[in-house]
């Protein structure tokens, strides 16, 4: 089973991701917790170019999606199928759907390109389920804002630049979940991390599938 996390940034996906795996591991099941960008060796070194906006400040959007899909491309062949073949349960901390809401939804992207550019990267492996950490996005800034140092108190110019931009994000995660409502599973993340991890457990449980169980030793 393939399940993937999204949600714009600020909204603790992270660590829910965490708290889901190691409550499925605790339950017996085989989980694998990865990351995107990144997740493989590859994908660590193409992260660090996505991520650096100070040294890579003219990055071309075409430039940085293709690093997301080729991260993708990697992580996708070289950790996730081989686990999901040996039955186990794949959780990843954003995947194709972020590349939809950021750089189609968010940076104004071709949808239609970006679909063909995720099925070629992926090989079309899509998740079985996907759960959705919903949250305002002036409540995301004003979280990420509280953890930044040397920030000035005040709103500024550029807050509302990047607000406008997590506002068209969000708005295209809305639009994925309307074309595929049966995939996904949404959470308001507008609660304490112990509510948001009672919530998504609950909704999770029914799709979870059955636990091999343990043949029992023979005796005698
Ligand atoms: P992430 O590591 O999830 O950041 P955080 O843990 O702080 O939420 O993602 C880093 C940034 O990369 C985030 O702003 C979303 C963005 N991103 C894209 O724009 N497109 C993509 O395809 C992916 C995977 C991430």
């Amino acid at each position: 089973m393939f399940i993937t996390f999204e949600g714009i940034d600020g909204s603790g996906k992270t660590t829910q991701a965490r708290a889901l795996a190691a409550a499925l591991s605790e339950r017996g099941y085989e989980v694998l917790l990865t990351r995107e960008p990144g997740g493989t060796p590859i994908g660590d070194q193409i992260r660090a170019i996505v991520v650096d906006n100070l040294t890579n400040t003219n990055m071309t959007a075409e430039a940085e999606l293709l690093l997301f899909c080729a991260s993708r491309a990697q992580l996708v062949a070289q950790v996730i199928r081989p686990f999901l073949a040996q039955g186990g349960i794949v959780l990843c901390d954003r995947y194709a759907d972020s590349t939809m809401a950021y750089q189609g939804y968010g940076h104004g992207l071709d949808l239609n390109a970006l679909r063909h550019i995720l099925q070629f990267a992926t090989g079309g492996l899509t998740p079985d389920l996907t759960i959705y950490l919903d949250l305002d996005p002036r409540v995301g800034l004003e979280r990420r804002r509280r953890g930044r140092l040397l920030m000035s108190e005040d709103w500024n110019r550029l807050d509302d630049k990047e607000l406008a931009y997590h506002q068209r994000v969000h708005a295209g995660y809305e639009a994925l979940i309307a074309e595929q409502p049966e995939r996904w599973l949404r959470v308001s993340a507008a609660q304490s991390i112990e509510a948001v991890q009672a919530e998504l457990w609950s909704l999770l449980k029914p799709h979870l599938p059955a636990k091999k169980r343990k043949r029992p030793r023979k005796t005698g």
